[in-house]
């Protein structure tokens, strides 16, 4: 009988060996990826579920964004917080649903990790069928041990992030995540419960086939943004970008996992209409700036690193411009031409 059991690996089994890789580790790390697999696993069997039960359409509250919150956005977020508020790895939760960060209980069991996230992104393509997913970002903490956690344990620059990534409800289910050492995608095998190693260390191509930007909002853009746009879709004529295909999905997880793997360059700019985007930096850019430069890619405000932006407030919002290196820096040289707004 041929013997295939190495070459599966489950989710489980690359953690264990990747912090067997650092002496030091204490498995607080580990054991939070997997409360967060579990949460992935609770959340994808309610997603492929949702045309079939009464949790589709509006929940008639409006969250901190200002977004109509969907049935399916509470769901995921009481996910994930019941799969880490108590374990006693987090002390301190930030979900895109909630205005103010939340305490885990017991205070005396209190872990050193702080974890934000988005429960569910793309909440507008839950009724139409389209993949969604959940993004998330963890920190240690920096306040402390002995007293409360506080918003300068979440206000943390992206380049301190400990470990971030998504949960992709697409065609399958698949999980991508980064330590600092590598981008590794999981795909959940859902006759077995388990996420199997099937993307082992991503790496992003230099320049991409993919622009992909709500091209609707041009006329809110400014002239360099447009240029940069513009010549991502027609070339620059002067052979330095190619014309490009175009993919827009509408949701930022989907979006970028496409671009992550067959490369592009994914914008959403300031406007008009929203002078800082539409995105918010710390569980939306931020950890998934980390994913691309991980698999060597980059991811800017236009100007600065994603993870260089010293955070501000919980649900701060910025331009994002990520993808393939080459395009990135290619639209950062159109926009260093513009004049800093004041
Ligand atoms: P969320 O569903 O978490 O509020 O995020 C929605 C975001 C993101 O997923 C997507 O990239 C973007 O909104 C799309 O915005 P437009 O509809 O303006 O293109
Ligand atoms: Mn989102
Ligand atoms: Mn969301």
């Amino acid at each position: 009988m041929p013997h295939t059991s190495t070459s599966i690996i489950t989710i489980e089994r690359f953690i264990m060996e990747q912090e067997r890789l650092h002496p030091e580790a204490t498995g607080e790390l580990s054991n939070l990826l997997y409360d967060l697999c579990l949460a992935a696993k609770i959340i994808s069997r309610h997603v492929r579920r949702a045309g079939l039960t009464d949790i589709l359409g509006s929940a008639g509250a409006v969250n901190v964004s200002g977004d109509l919150q969907q049935k399916l956005d509470l769901f995921a977020h009481d996910a994930v917080q019941n799969a880490v508020q108590h374990t006693g790895r987090v002390c301190i939760a930030v979900s895109e649903e909630d205005e103010e960060p939340m305490l885990c209980p017991p205070a005396s069991r209190r872990g050193k990790y702080v974890i934000l996230y988005d429960p569910l992104d793309g909440s507008t393509n839950i009724d139409v069928n389209v993949s969604i997913g959940t993004i998330f970002s963890i920190h240690r903490r920096v306040t402390a041990r002995k007293g409360e956690p506080s918003l300068a344990d979440c206000l943390q620059v992206g380049r301190k992030q400990v470990a971030a990534g998504y949960i992709l409800y697409g065609s399958s289910t698949m999980l991508v995540y980064t330590t600092g050492q590598g981008v590794h995608g999981f795909t959940l095998d859902p006759t077995i419960g388990e996420f199997l190693l099937s993307h082992p260390d991503i790496r992003t191509p230099e320049t991409g086939k993919y622009y992909s930007v709500n091209e609707s909002n041009w006329n809110r853009w400014t002239p360099a943004v447009q240029r940069a746009v513009a010549a991502f879709k027609n070339g620059d004529g002067g052979g330095r970008m190619q014309a490009k295909n175009a993919r827009y999905i509408g949701s930022l997880v989907a979006d970028i996992h496409r671009n992550l793997i067959s490369g592009g360059i994914f914008l959403y700019p300031a406007d008009t209409r929203s002078s800082e985007g539409k995105l918010r930096l710390l569980y939306e850019a931020a950890p998934l700036a980390l994913v691309v430069e991980q698999a060597g890619g980059a991811a800017t405000d236009g100007r600065r690193p994603i993870l260089d932006l010293v955070p501000k407030s919980l649900h701060q919002r910025t331009p994002l411009f990520i993808g393939s290196k080459a395009d990135v820096a290619f639209a950062s040289e159109i926009l260093s031409t513009e004049s800093v707004p004041a």
